[in-house]
């Protein structure tokens, strides 16, 4: 095995398991594009304060980026040894700019470095997945616009409540994935700050100028205090939180999505393209797509749990259990990526509504008996004596196997004189959801201007 980076000081070689057990390299090689960015920046930073020659910053740069065009052609494939990819970087650089390789290190330490290498990672997830949440906010809006008048049963306790305009229903994920977006836009703040020039926890006896190389990097800020800089983890926690409501909204339209493609439901057929078959019984067509979106779930709140127990108990400032922040991070990220494309795809192209079945659903419940009450309470009679009365309808109606529809006008007159010919309008389902037009109701109406909205703010950041 190759000298260690620090083996002087030592008077063993480290014994094999325990090389394999400290070492990053096997996740922590994710960083290396932006280890290299982050050296970059700190070379050209002690150029420019002269602590190194200009010469020597050029030697530098080229190096790296020679580094980086070796690790992309697959030429340079760092092992166990290497340890992490701070070190396999700075080996590498060394090897093909000779002793120049050897300053990279000045004023410098892994501790500020990971953390710089973490961020610009973390940053630049963030923008894809904002992205991605726009895609997904598109596909949705695209599907409500089809599907204004679309009316679907709405639930609460899973029991028929009121009906919906299909548009609606779909809407309210379209606003999930907007808070989503901007949580995200929020935690992106405190990740664009630079610990870069924190040094090992104390800063550094050197002149450097952290301003300059956080400029250089695209940080907005930088750490105020050095123990904090190379502490903090809190952007990562606050992400993984993040992730875990984005995670949150995803599974609770999987799981729509898999009722309603059940046979006890019948609101959408699953396309071929999205769905698979059992290995046993012929018949199945299975909705693993969100199955898989739920389960997966539970693994981005684990990381969460996972980071704020990793934390708690650490005292300044870097302690090597933040070496394991990195597969959680590095997890939650592609998890919440690929759940998100997944179910992107679903969406604009996975299922197919049933309108028949929908209208059929919508026309056989109960779910106009607030309406009827609504009619009573428009006419002045006080709403719970309203409600009261159409408690019994529904009692005497469900026991004669009767829907509201079906009673004759002489019996909603026997009921209350109110009552005319325009009931059975109130009570068609078309009418139930277009009468409610309050702001940010199912009513047709505010459907059409909840779309307007949410199209005008898929522009906009
Ligand atoms: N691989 C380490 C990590 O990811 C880099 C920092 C190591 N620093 C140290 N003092 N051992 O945290």
């Amino acid at each position: 095995t190759e000298k260690k980076t620090w083996s002087d000081r030592f008077e063993s070689a480290l014994h094999p398991a325990i090389a394999r057990f400290n070492a990053s390299i096997g996740f922590d090689i994710e960083l290396i594009e932006y280890d290299i960015a982050g050296s970059i920046a700190h070379t050209q930073m002690l150029a420019h304060t002269g602590i190194i020659s200009a010469s020597e910053g050029e030697q530098l740069v080229e190096g790296l980026q020679q580094v980086l065009q070796e690790y992309q052609r697959g030429e340079f494939q760092p092992t166990v040894d290497a340890e992490d990819v701070h070190f396999a970087v700075e080996r590498r650089l060394t090897e093909i700019t000779g002793d120049v390789g050897k300053k990279l290190h000045t004023a410098r330490s892994r501790n500020d470095q990971v953390g710089t290498d973490t961020r610009l990672y973390l940053r630049d997830q963030i923008g894809k997945i904002k992205t991605q949440l726009r895609e997904f906010q598109q596909v949705l809006i695209e599907l409500a616009e089809q599907n204004i008048e679309t009316l679907i049963p709405g639930y609460t306790h899973l029991q028929r409540a009121q009906p919906l305009s299909l548009a609606h229903h779909l809407l309210a994920y379209v606003e999930m994935a907007q808070r989503d977006w901007e949580r995200l836009t929020d935690v992106a703040k405190r990740v664009n700050i630079s610990p870069l020039g924190s040094g090992a926890l104390a800063g550094t006896t050197f002149p450097i100028d952290r301003h300059y190389s956080a400029k250089l990097l695209g940080f907005e800020r930088v750490y105020n205090n050095s123990l904090d800089g190379v502490s903090d983890r809190d952007f990562a926690i606050e992400f993984a939180c993040s992730a875990s409501l984005i995670m949150v909204h995803l599974s609770r339209l999987a799981e729509e999505v898999i009722l309603w493609s059940s046979e006890e439901f019948r609101f959408v057929t699953l396309k071929d393209s999205c769905a698979t078959g059992s290995s046993i019984m012929p018949q199945k067509k299975n909705p693993d797509v969100p199955e898989l979106v739920r389960g997966k779930t539970g693994r981005v709140f684990g990381h969460l749990q996972g980071l704020l127990v990793l934390m708690k108990g650490l005292p300044l400032a870097y302690n090597k259990d933040l070496q394991d922040d990195k597969e959680a991070l590095f997890d939650s990220v592609k998890t919440v990526q690929a759940c998100l494309e997944a179910m992107t795809v679903l969406m604009a192209e996975g299922l197919e509504f049933r309108p028949a079945r929908l209208q059929e659903a919508v026309e056989s419940d109960f779910s106009n008996a607030t309406d009827v009450a609504d009619y009573l309470a428009a006419k002045g009679v006080p709403f719970r004596e309203a409600y009261n009365l159409v408690g019994k309808v529904v009692k005497t109606s469900l026991a004669a196997g009767k829907l509201l529809k079906d009673l004759s006008l002489e019996e909603w007159k026997a009921l209350h004189e109110a009552f005319e010919e325009d009931i059975y309008e109130a009570i068609a389902p078309r009418q139930v959801v277009a009468a409610r037009n309050s702001y940010g109701g199912t009513g047709f109406e505010q459907v059409k201007q909840a779309l307007d909205m949410a199209r005008s703010r898929l522009n906009s950041d």
